[in-house]
C-alpha cells in the first residue's frame, strides 16, 4: 500500500488526527498504540475511566508524544454515540487542535452471551456492533469533512460469514427476541455492518472520503476470553482446540492490519474493501454486495437510531 501525504501537505502522519472506539484494551488499545506511534494525535473511548487513563500513558509512552486523550463513553446506546461528535471537538480543543478528525476506527465491538437490552431497549450485540458505528460516524461526520483525505475503517470479522446460519430473512427479528444465540447476533451485526460500509463508500463517492471494512484475525482478548460454548454451540465438540487456538491470537498483531488500513493506502485500495487479517483484499459475504441490501441495511439503521429511547438530541439520518 502506498502511504498517502499528510493533510495539509504537511508530512505523512506529523498532523493527522485519528479516533479509535473502543481501544482502553483489546485490539483498539494496540491500533491507537500503532497509530500514535507513527506520530498521530489519537483519540480512545471506552466505558472505564481507570482503564482509559492508564490506556493513555501507555499509548503516550510508547509514542513519545503527549497528543492521547480519552473520552469515556459507553457505545451501547443511541444518545451518547449521537453526542460523540460534540465530546471529541471539544478534547481536540483541549490538545489546541482545529475540529477536525482524519481517520475514525470503529473498533468497538462485543458478544453477549445472554440476550441482553440496552438503555434503547435494544439487543446489545446488535447495538454495539452494528449500531454504535452508523450513529458514531453520523455523529462525527462534520470534523472528517473537515480533513483533506478522511478514512473511515469499520473493524468488523471473519463470523459475519456465519450469518448464513441466522434463520429466515437477516432484517427480520432484528433484535433477535427468538432463539438468541450469541455468535449468531455477532455474526449478523458484523455482516450488516460490512453492508453498511459499502453503502457509505457508495454514497461518499466522489467527496474524497475512503470507508473500508477489515478483520483482524482472531487474538486473545477480553471478549474471547469470555466466549464460552453456550455463546458458540457449534464449536462445542472441539471447543478445547478452539480455546487452544484463540489464545496464540495477539492482539497486537491482529491490530496491525487495522493500523495499516488507518494509515496507508490510496483512497482507492481503500475504500469499498474488506481487508483479510492478512492486510490483503478479501471477499464480502454474497448479500452484502448487494446494492438495494446495502440500501436496507441504512434503512433499517436510520429507523433504530431516531426510535431509540436515548436518542433526544440525535438529529438526521445516519
Ligand atoms: N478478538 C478477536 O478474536 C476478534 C476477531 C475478529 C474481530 N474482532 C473485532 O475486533 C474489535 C475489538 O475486539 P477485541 O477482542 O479487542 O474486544 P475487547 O478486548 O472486548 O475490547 C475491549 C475494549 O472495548 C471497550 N468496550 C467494550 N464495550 C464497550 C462499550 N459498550 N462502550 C465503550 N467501550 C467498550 C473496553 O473498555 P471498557 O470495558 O472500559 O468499556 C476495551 O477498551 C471488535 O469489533 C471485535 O468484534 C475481534
Amino acid at each position: 500500500m502506498t502511504q498517502p501525504s499528510g493533510p495539509g501537505g504537511g508530512l505523512p502522519g506529523q498532523s493527522r488526527v485519528v479516533l479509535v472506539t473502543g481501544a482502553s484494551a483489546g485490539i483498539g488499545f494496540h491500533t491507537a498504540r500503532e497509530i500514535a506511534a507513527r506520530g498521530a494525535s489519537v483519540l480512545i473511548t471506552g466505558r472505564d475511566r481507570r482503564r482509559g487513563k492508564d490506556a493513555v500513558r501507555a499509548i503516550a509512552a510508547a509514542a513519545g508524544h503527549a497528543r492521547v486523550e480519552f473520552i469515556p463513553a459507553d457505545h451501547s446506546t443511541v444518545g451518547v454515540n449521537g453526542q460523540l461528535g460534540e465530546a471529541v471537538t471539544e478534547r481536540l480543543g483541549v490538545l489546541g487542535l482545529p475540529p477536525r478528525l482524519d481517520v475514525l476506527v470503529n473498533n468497538v465491538g462485543g458478544i453477549f452471551a445472554t440476550r441482553t437490552l440496552t438503555a434503547d431497549g435494544y439487543e446489545a450485540t446488535l447495538a454495539v456492533n452494528f449500531l454504535a458505528p452508523v450513529v458514531v460516524t453520523h455523529s462525527v461526520l462534520p470534523l472528517l469533512q473537515a480533513s483533506a483525505s478522511p478514512r473511515c475503517v469499520n473493524v468488523t470479522s471473519s463470523l459475519a460469514w456465519l450469518a448464513r446460519e441466522v434463520p429466515g430473512d437477516l432484517l427480520a427479528d432484528i433484535h433477535t427476541a427468538r432463539d438468541y444465540v450469541g455468535i449468531r447476533a455477532h455474526a449478523r451485526a458484523k455482516l450488516l455492518t460490512a453492508a453498511w460500509t459499502l453503502a457509505m463508500s457508495r454514497q461518499q463517492a466522489g467527496t474524497g472520503m475512503a470507508a473500508a471494512a477489515v478483520n483482524p484475525g482472531m487474538a486473545w482478548t477480553a471478549m474471547t476470553q469470555a466466549l464460552t460454548p453456550q455463546v458458540v454451540p457449534s464449536w462445542r465438540y472441539v471447543y478445547p482446540l478452539v480455546r487452544l487456538f484463540q489464545k496464540r491470537g495477539d492482539p497486537a498483531r491482529a491490530a496491525r492490519v487495522c493500523a495499516e488500513v488507518a494509515w496507508t493506502g490510496s483512497l482507492a485500495e481503500i475504500s469499498g474493501r474488506y481487508i483479510t487479517e492478512h492486510g490483503k483484499p478479501g471477499r464480502y459475504p454474497g448479500v452484502v454486495a448487494d446494492p438495494a441490501f446495502q440500501d436496507q441495511v441504512v434503512a433499517v439503521a436510520w429507523d433504530l437510531a431516531r426510535d431509540a429511547a436515548t436518542a433526544a438530541g440525535h438529529r438526521g439520518r445516519p
